[in-house]
């Protein structure tokens, strides 16, 4: 039960599966069809059916002069084109050619961008911490929290900064109002011929970047067939390609790309990213369990489960089949986790003795990225334990007689699966997050959902406009329109407020 698939050794042993389990999830696989779909993906059909749109994410990682046809058209130079354009703009600011509106280098880059304009880059920023260059750093702001941004912004010079603004759609409520106050910190300081120097876009809309006063000159484009939370390898990666230089970004491509030919290739049991959705389809359905966790032993992954939250949650969060019928079964858990050894004296107690079982995937690695392996034995040895714990637990013969013996009881039989890759190098970065993309992409064709489109967020967002347009007068008006909750908080929030103001 383990499966080596390019750097990754994943083994599922520790989970609660057995040889015929294991068998009849494969025939699940092959009545769904599962390897043509996948095929269907990599031949850039729209298999986004509910938006009618290619899923083309695996082109912006196909090598130089490898084809990959969305609509008969071969993307691939056109994606080559923009990363060279990327690799243009890294390697002049990190050697100091491309310079702010005084003449001073970029020594900071803040990325405005929100879901997967946002979680993807911070993710591979920190994870790649050992490749980056260290007169170069980077900020993330993504909430409409104004407390994100001034807190970001501070200590910043504006002449050593380039702002990118990163939005799919370039209409992200959230993304634009923080790029507007950005923009409006920078003119004030800079004046605002400054912004043609320190703002860049990255997008699908060029239209809107104009519009919103980015010359397209500095616009870095990509395309409708990338979904937001599959776009870290797209222009949105441009942050982390100019912390850490195209050579060691185009390595983190190269790890997709491997994984991509992984999963297109590799046949049944052997497929990394097809058992790791079945294993998730297990657990789901025979053990009902509802959560699963993430715990990467390795403090440069931590923004991993937050990734992967929205990676896995809003492709497969959904309960409408492929013919517009309700799924009869559990789909998605909820994801959540946080690194190893930190949640171990925290949340750990729970998936040790608690009453809900949680599956989780723990992840290592045999050498540190920090230049003191010290630790890293330590931090090793914790991993093994708490899945042998969780596997294994202790009985109560093994425990010395007294009151406290049946509060020591460890049950066992609690699953895991445990992900592990000698370093965790740009390559192995990149073969980890194709890995969980593609199981994801695996659970969907299984469950019969659309894993590409992410209808469940608009409402909120409707929502959020009509009551800020409430908001405007709301003193001077009865609203019947709203629900009493909802009424009872804006007035709430409209009397406190103002004594804030005053
Ligand atoms: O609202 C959800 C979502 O559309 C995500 O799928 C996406 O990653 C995020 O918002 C940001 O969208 P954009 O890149 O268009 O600003």
């Amino acid at each position: 039960m383990t499966i080596q698939a390019g750097d990754l050794r994943i083994d599922y042993s520790k989970q609660l599966i057995d040889e015929i389990a294991i068998a009849r999830l494969l025939d699940l696989a092959s009545a769904r069809k599962a390897t043509s779909a996948f095929a269907r993906m990599a031949n850039g059909e729209p298999i986004n059916f509910t938006e009618g749109r290619a899923v083309g994410h695996m082109a912006l990682r196909t090598p130089r002069g490898e084809k990959f046809l969305i609509d008969g058209v071969d993307v691939v130079p056109a994606v080559w084109l923009v990363l060279d354009q990327m690799a243009n703009l890294a390697r002049a600011i990190r050697i100091g050619e491309f310079v702010g509106s005084t003449g001073r280098k970029i020594r900071n880059v803040v990325n405005i961008g929100i879901g997967g304009s946002d979680l993807g880059p911070a993710m591979v920023y920190e994870a790649l911490r050992g490749s980056r260059s260290p007169d170069i750093t980077c900020r993330f702001v993504s909430n409409v929290d104004p407390a994100d941004l001034e807190a970001n912004l501070a200590g910043l010079d504006p002449a050593e900064t380039l702002f990118i603004v990163a939005s799919k759609t370039f209409t992200t409520v959230e993304t634009l109002a923080n790029a507007r106050a950005a923009r409006e910190w920078l003119a004030k300081q800079l004046g605002e011929s400054a912004v043609e120097k320190h703002f860049v876009a990255l997008s699908t809309n060029t239209q809107a970047v104009r519009e919103f006063g980015i010359d397209t000159k500095n616009m870095f484009e990509f395309w409708d067939w990338v979904g937001g939370r599959f776009s870290v390898p797209s222009a949105i990666g441009l942050s982390v390609m100019i912390a850490v230089g195209p050579e060691v970004f185009f390595e983190f491509l190269g790890g997709m790309h491997s994984m991509d030919t992984h999963a297109a290739q590799a046949k049944g049991r052997a497929n990394a990213p097809l058992m790791l959705a079945l294993i998730n389809i297990w657990n789901t359905a025979a053990l009902q369990t509802s959560s699963r966790a993430i715990i990467p032993y390795s403090f440069d992954l931590r923004r991993f489960p937050a990734y992967l939250q929205q990676l896995i949650m809003e492709s497969n969060g959904k309960s409408v089949r492929s013919d517009g019928t309700r799924v009869p079964y559990a789909t998605s858990p909820v994801i959540w986790g946080e690194p190893g050894t930190n949640g171990q004296h925290a949340f750990m107690q729970l998936l040790h003795q608690g009453t809900n079982v949680v599956p989780i995937d723990f992840i290592g690695f045999a050498r540190s990225s920090a230049t003191d392996e010290a630790r890293n034995e330590l931090l090793f040895t914790n991993l093994l334990a708490q899945s042998r714990a969780l596997a294994f637990g202790r009985s109560i013969d093994e425990l010395p007689d007294s009151s406290a013996r049946p509060h020591r009881v460890f049950e066992g039989n609690r699953p895991s699966t445990t992900i592990v890759a000698p370093e965790l190098s740009a390559g192995v970065l990149g073969q980890l997050i194709a890995l969980y993309e593609h199981s994801t992409f695996f659970e969907g064709v299984i469950w019969d959902i659309n894993s590409f489109d992410q209808w469940g967020v608009e409402l909120g967002k409707e929502l959020a406009l009509s009551i800020g347009l409430t908001l405007a007068d709301f003193s001077t008006n009865d609203h019947p329109e709203l629900d009493s909750s909802t009424h009872t908080l804006l007035s709430w929030f409209t009397e406190h407020r103002q004594n804030n103001n005053q």
